[in-house]
């Protein structure tokens, strides 16, 4: 186990840096499927990630050296599977706490868990599970926050952004990442105590556009909705003029404002 300075019991002890890597995801799944036990809350983080994965297959582009990439290990073998979107609103609502504490308000997490500051993307979470029969064995944690990074890609432009352009000056990677981890800490010991009535309460709070009138669009359509709940399934609840309906992950888009 390597040593570090985070004053955590269990996330990010044992932290193991990369220069590269294709993935810090899929490098921690390929360790759990080749080497002894690891402990719980190992981190695995890169300086810089080349083959980064989003969600529904997107690729995560970063600047090297610029920005934190990394990915958590957790052993939520208490969770049942049907409640498995409860650790994303712990991961989500830890998050928020660490970088509200440098931003501000104007942080949200846009549902199900990409982290916004008013209408553009600064990280992305991508949860991966091990499942072992109806319970979830192993738990990849990947988080993704643009940083340091001062300027996007053309196609990226309006809808990324990072903490330097929000704050205008540079943010030290390993303090931060002590901050993230101590807070996914506290939040993940909730969840496990059973405590997540308060994590969901927050998470509805930390919401982008939650209960405010915007357009959606489903299939090429474009209508309007308020955000009135998100289950512990991860289904998002819309208030829309012919009722409350409810969808799945990429059933519906956010239309952009
Ligand atoms: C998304 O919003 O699409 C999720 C992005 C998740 C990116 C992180 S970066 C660290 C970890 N390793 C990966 O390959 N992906 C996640």
């Amino acid at each position: 186990m390597q040593n570090n300075t985070f004053s955590t019991l269990f996330v990010g002890q044992n932290l193991i840096k990369l220069l590269a890597v294709d993935s810090t995801n899929s490098f921690l799944k390929r360790m759990l499927s080749n080497s002894e036990p690891l402990p719980e809350g190992t981190v695995i983080m890169a300086e810089n990630q080349y083959s980064g994965r989003g969600q529904v297959e997107s690729i995560w582009h970063t600047e090297p050296g610029k920005n934190l990439t990394f990915s958590i290990l957790l052993n939520p073998s208490f969770l049942p599977i049907q409640q498995q979107f409860t650790l994303n609103m712990a991961i989500s609502v830890a998050i928020q706490h660490a970088l509200r504490n440098i931003t501000g308000h104007g942080l949200t997490i846009k549902w199900p868990n990409d982290i916004y500051y008013l209408d553009r993307k600064i990280g992305g979470v991508l949860i991966e599970n091990i499942l072992s029969g109806s319970r979830i064995k192993a738990c990849i944690v990947g988080i993704g926050i643009n940083v340091n990074q001062e300027e996007f890609d053309e196609q990226l432009k309006g809808r990324a952004g990072s903490l330097f352009q929000i704050l205008h000056k540079h943010v030290n990677l390993i303090s931060l990442l002590a901050e993230i981890c101590s807070h996914i800490e506290a939040s993940y010991l909730k969840l496990k105590a059973g405590n997540y009535i308060r994590l969901r309460d927050e998470y509805l709070t930390f919401l982008y556009r939650y209960e405010l009138k915007a357009n959606y669009r489903q299939n090429g359509e474009i209508f309007e909705g308020r955000i009135v709940d998100v289950s512990d399934q991860g289904f998002l609840s819309l208030e829309t003029e012919s009722g409350i309906k409810t969808y799945n992950f990429k059933e519906i888009e956010f239309s952009q404002p």
